[in-house]
């Protein structure tokens, strides 16, 4: 379901909610199917899945707690905990050297990247804004960056002119020999290059920037380097593919958001950093009536009262442990490849760009010009086996279908009838 039917947006706008209703909650419930099933075994969307039983306990019991998290004083042992499982998950994705907070999501993850990098070009920043920068800030990106970055840039102040997209290939990735010279065309310019934001894991492709290759470069350029692993930091929880996670340890930001990749509600996300100093730089205001310790939450992101946005996550943890997250993880990279390959025996073009189990797909035999009604039906006849998958573009403008695998009830049954649907 996609859309909102009449009768149900007529039922909607005759709630007047003043007085109680007891019907409300029966008829919600009834009604609340009306949205993606993003636990459904043929749901091949977006990289959110199911919410897992252990998770959801951990979301009542936030809910029933309410502690605030601004400071730790409030919750000592809920704030504790909520550190250790940054911790535990960052030893993982970029290894113990840098520290994690915990954000709204990898939207406010990479706006806290981008504020980080100005307080480290200025011991100034968090009094003179941008006027303590030796230029106009420019941030450099592939051109299949996720459009959060161009948001943080507006929030920061920058503005979308801040935005250079660097070389990058057919299927939006980096080409990191190609940064030096949009630098230094920018530093000609009297401008100031910041940061270069690496996507780890496209939304459209699951696609990975040379993370390794941008760190050499960036750190030679002087640039900050911020890694979007939103979703391919899952990548880090899987013994088989955590090699090509490795360079994540080298940047100096890293995004990852926990309910793109583990079976926890949306609204918790981490951003790590090497300079935890720089956060306080950033955030670090007092409050006559709170502690005084500079590493308060509300003192170090940009949230003040929050619940605790890692409990489902902690729960979630306990009762798989890490080994049965990567066992989960595993699992939808394997049905990942299962897909690329199966949709290549039918003669399907299938890219499939890292070991995420994310594939775009067209029949080659279709001219570009028709494919986007050709993949429309196609959706449709997937929507007739009950699967669900979007049309996305590539940068180029070359329509795509994109399977995902997120669901823990997708099976290799589910993948073949996809794809037999798919190939009409
Ligand atoms: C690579 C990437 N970065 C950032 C975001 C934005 O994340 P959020 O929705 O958690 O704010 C997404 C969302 O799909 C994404 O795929």
């Amino acid at each position: 379901v996609t859309a909102l039917s009449a009768e149900a947006r007529a039922a909607i706008e005759a709630l007047r909610f003043e007085g109680p209703d007891p019907s409300f909650e029966r008829w919600l419930e009834s009604e609340a199917v009306a949205c993606v099933d993003t636990s459904a075994a043929r749901y091949f969307g977006l990289p959110h899945g199911t919410v897992g039983a252990a998770a959801t306990r951990g979301a009542a019991l936030a809910a029933r707690l309410n502690p605030e998290l601004a400071t730790r004083h409030h919750a000592p042992l809920l704030a504790a905990l909520e550190e250790q499982v940054a911790r535990v998950l960052g030893d993982r994705l970029v290894g113990a050297e840098h520290h994690g907070v915990v954000t709204t999501g990898a939207s406010e993850a990479n706006l806290v990247a981008l504020l980080l990098a100005c307080a480290a070009s200025s011991a100034r920043f968090a009094r003179d804004g941008l006027a303590a920068l030796r230029g106009r800030p420019r941030v450099y990106v592939s051109s299949d960056v996720h459009p959060s970055v161009t948001k943080a840039c507006r929030i920061a102040g920058f503005g979308d002119g801040a935005v250079r997209v660097v070389a990058s290939d057919e299927h939006g990735v980096m080409i990191a020999e190609a940064l030096a010279s949009v630098v230094g065309q920018d530093r000609a310019r009297g401008h100031l290059p910041l940061v270069v934001v690496a996507t780890f894991g496209t939304t459209t492709l699951g696609a990975l920037d040379p993370v390794a290759a941008l760190a050499e470069q960036g750190a030679r350029l002087g640039l900050w380097l911020h890694v979007d692993a939103a979703y391919g930091g899952a990548l880090a929880f899987d013994a088989a593919t955590r090699p090509l996670a490795a360079a994540l340890s080298l940047a100096d930001s890293v995004s990852f958001d926990p309910p793109k990749v583990f079976d926890v509600p949306l609204g918790a996300g981490l951003l790590y950093t090497r300079r935890p100093e720089l956060l306080r730089a950033v955030f670090g205001v007092g409050a006559r009536y709170l502690p005084r310790a500079g590493d308060e939450p509300f003192a170090t992101t940009p949230s003040w009262s929050r619940a605790p946005r890692l409990l489902p996550l902690a729960f979630a943890l306990a009762a798989r442990g890490l080994a049965g997250l990567e066992v989960v993880v595993a699992r939808r990279r394997r049905l990942g490849e299962h897909l690329a390959s199966r949709l290549a025996a039918r003669e399907l073009t299938a890219l499939h760009r890292s070991p995420l189990p994310v594939v775009g797909l067209f029949d080659p035999r279709v001219p570009i010009g028709d494919r986007p009604r050709a993949l429309a039906q196609a959706a449709a006849r997937a929507e007739s086996v009950g699967a669900w998958l979007p049309l996305v573009r590539l940068p180029s403008g070359v329509a795509l279908l994109r399977a995902a695998i997120n669901s823990e009830a997708t099976t290799e049954a589910d993948v073949d009838a996809l794809v037999d649907a798919l190939a009409g």
